[in-house]
């Protein structure tokens, strides 16, 4: 079976995440006008604003780190709305059943959206899960790697990646195929083999930290899994290159996995 996993918590279609302590709190001071500080900085010369019930509320700065992401105001305003008053019920959406008509319709749209945003072909599973993406460096051996004499390969392009990797080899033989670590990943190795008898190719698709891209999915026959945490949706792809992508949710789309 194919799989897109998308690691996270809850809510997908509304980028529902409100709550939590961004960045150690940095982004809601307001004594540090015009500093630049770890990457977060005042946005200058425009009028940003989100809307809370009745209220307009300028948005000071733009998170330009390699943290979470920054949602859109109206993400962030639909999704204060249902905390409140969720579909006119009188409750928050937090606070109805999982299995309630008007959550699964949430969690449907959410489906659609995603199939619609990433042309999801038919025979590809959407799935989304709790843990954040690091969940699925060890998920993905523990789900695709052969119980007995497993073995996969592991193309190792920045910390993420071997962060990966460090949790294949935690369950079977794990081959490091190439890396770039030599030159502190600032490149993306070529010309390597990948063993036509491993299980999976495991590849970060985007190196957040070091910034480099892997552009071409690496020609091979066996399975490709793609950490796409740091590019979903930043860019149209085939999904059939692949036979499981997954993706934290707090990098492009939403809140980090962990809070809820
Ligand atoms: C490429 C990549 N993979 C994995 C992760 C880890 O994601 P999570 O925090 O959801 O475990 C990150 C960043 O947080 C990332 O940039």
């Amino acid at each position: 079976m194919k799989v897109a996993a998308l690691s996270l918590p809850v809510i997908l279609g509304f980028g529902f995440f409100p709550f939590g302590d961004n960045n150690g709190g940095e982004l809601s001071g307001q004594g540090d006008r015009g500093k630049i500080n770890r990457g977060l900085t005042r946005l200058s010369g425009q009028n940003h604003y989100f809307w809370l019930p009745n209220k307009r509320v300028p948005m000071k700065k733009h998170n330009f780190s390699a943290g979470p992401c920054i949602l859109a105001p109206e993400v962030l305003q639909q999704a204060s709305q249902a905390i409140l008053n969720f579909d006119d019920l009188d409750l928050s959406l937090i606070e109805i059943s999982h299995r309630s008509k008007n959550f699964v319709a949430v969690m449907e749209e959410a489906q659609a959206l995603t199939r619609e945003l990433l042309h999801v072909p038919e025979d590809y599973e959407v799935l989304f899960l709790q843990g954040g993406a690091s969940l699925q460096f060890v998920m993905v051996p523990f789900n695709l790697m052969q119980l007995e004499g497993g073995k996969a390969a592991y193309l190792n392009t920045g910390s993420w990646a071997s962060k990966a990797l460090k949790e294949g080899v935690r369950l079977g033989e794990a081959v490091e195929v190439a890396s770039s670590k030599d030159q502190n990943f600032n490149y993306i190795p070529k010309g390597f083999g990948i063993p036509e008898d491993a299980d999976y190719f495991h590849f970060t698709s985007n190196n957040t930290i070091f910034g480099t891209s892997v552009r071409e999915v690496p020609l091979t026959e066996v399975p490709v899994v793609c950490d796409m945490s740091s590019d979903i949706f930043s860019r149209q792809f085939p999904l059939t290159d692949y036979d499981l992508i997954y993706a934290g949710a707090q990098k492009i789309w939403g809140r980090l996995a962990l809070l809820w």
